[in-house]
Formats: structure tokens, C-alpha cells, sequence
């Protein structure tokens, strides 16, 4: 069975980037475990539009009746959303910027994020309907510690997921570069050769608990 890789670069960088790096080679150790991977990539760097009015216009109105020009509005949210519905695996490599993820990443996720496409609400609260998936968060910064309380791109990115329904979400972290840029590239590489299935093995890789088990503790 094929599985279906999309990766998505969150970093400005083309050349020297970290995150493209060890998104490069999680996804060499992700081939080697599966008889046959297809990938598809996304790079942010490449640029892509915020939401606006026409746009929320458009996403608002029911699909049987947007214009030509509203289906054309859409085209590129669409063509987002189906690549990350096609997808088995979201490996998501991006930096921290300002504590939190690059403008890029958050209009990619505004792009994708779409009511009645990714999730929907109910009365028992928000459902995500893009499940089945594992994500992968290529996560690296230079002076924030990843899952400290001054970095708010992780939490933010495993609730996000979890909202629209990837609840099966690992971090990959070469944090602090910065500081020590040799030492947390080498220990995230070495994360990734231990990987030994879709799971990651590592306590440092381990799950995170589930948006749905935190909205029912919240
Ligand atoms: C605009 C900008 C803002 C940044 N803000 C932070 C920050 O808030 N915290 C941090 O630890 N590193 C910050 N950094 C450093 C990057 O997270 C770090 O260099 C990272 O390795 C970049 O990823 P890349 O190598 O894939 O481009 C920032 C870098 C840029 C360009």
C-alpha cells in the first residue's frame, strides 16, 4: 500500500535552513520503512495569500451556489486542503519565529482550516474530520526551548491539528540552535535513525496527549 507523504516547509530559508534538513531526512528514514511512499511537498517559502473578505465571502457560501469567481477564489485553499486530505503522513517543518510559527505557516493553516472541510461543530462541540493522519512537527529555533512556556508554536500547532482532527502528533525538535547548533541537530537526527515504524519510539518523540482528550479535561 502506498503512503502518502506531504511535506510542508515552513522556513524562509532555501539554503542553510534546519528544519528543511531534518525534514529531508525524517522523510529518507519514512520511505525506508514503507514498501512504497508518495510524496508531495509544499514549500511556504514560495508564498501564498492571506485570507481576506472575497475569500471568506466565498468560503461562507454554500458550494452548490459560488460563483464562478468565488470557485476561483477558493481554488488554491482548495488545492491545500486536498493535498493535506490526501495525505497519511503531515510532516511540518518549520521554525520558530517571534515564539510563535511564521506568517506563512498561519496562512497555510487558514488556507486548510475550512468549516464543513476540516471540521465541523456538533452538539457535543467541534469534531475534526481529518483523521486517520500522523503529523510530524520539524520543529527548530534558536534561543526558545521547544515545549517550554515561551514557545508558542508547538502548542499551537498540536491544537490546530487536533482541531481538525490529526490527533496522532509528534515533535521533532532541534531547539536552541543558537546556543548550540551542533548539539541538537546531531540529537535530532539521531531521534529520527531510532525511528522504527509510523510510531516514533523515543520518550522525546513520544505522543502528546489528544486535542479531544484535552478539550474533554479543559
Ligand atoms: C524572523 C525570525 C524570528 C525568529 N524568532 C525566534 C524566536 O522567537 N525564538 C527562537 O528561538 N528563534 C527565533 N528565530 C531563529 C530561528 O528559529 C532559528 O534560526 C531556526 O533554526 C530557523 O529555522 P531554519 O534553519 O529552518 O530556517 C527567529 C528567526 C527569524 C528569521
Amino acid at each position: 500500500m502506498t503512503v502518502n507523504i506531504l511535506r510542508v516547509d515552513g522556513s524562509m530559508r532555501r539554503s542553510g535552513s534546519r528544519s528543511r534538513k531534518l525534514a529531508s531526512a525524517l522523510i529518507e528514514r519514512l520511505q525506508g520503512l514503507h514498501d512504497g511512499v508518495s510524496l508531495q511537498k509544499r514549500d511556504l517559502a514560495e508564498g501564498l495569500p492571506f485570507v481576506d473578505a472575497p475569500w471568506i465571502d466565498a468560503n461562507f457560501t454554500a458550494p452548490s451556489e459560488r460563483t464562478s469567481n468565488q470557485r476561483s477564489v477558493l481554488a488554491y485553499s482548495d488545492a491545500l486542503l486536498n493535498e493535506l486530505k490526501e495525505a497519511d503522513i503531515l510532516v511540518l517543518a518549520t521554525p520558530i519565529y517571534n515564539f510563535g510559527v511564521p506568517a506563512a505557516v498561519k496562512a497555510w493553516i487558514d488556507m486548510v482550516t475550512r468549516a464543513k472541510e476540516a471540521f465541523r461543530y456538533t452538539p457535543d462541540g467541534p469534531e475534526g474530520l481529518l483523521t486517520g493522519k500522523t503529523a510530524y512537527i520539524v520543529l527548530t529555533s534558536g534561543g526558545t526551548k521547544a515545549g517550554s512556556e515561551i514557545d508558542f508554536a508547538w502548542p499551537y500547532l498540536r491544537h490546530i491539528l487536533g482541531f481538525i482532527g490529526i490527533s496522532d502528533v509528534y515533535l521533532l525538535a532541534s531547539d536552541l540552535n543558537g546556543i548550540d547548533p551542533g548539539d541538537a541537530d546531531a540529537a535530532a537526527l539521531q531521534r529520527i535513525l531510532t525511528l522504527s515504524g509510523l510510531k516514533p519510539t523515543q520518550e522525546s518523540m513520544a505522543p502528546r496527549p489528544s486535542q479531544r482528550q484535552e478539550l474533554i479535561s479543559a
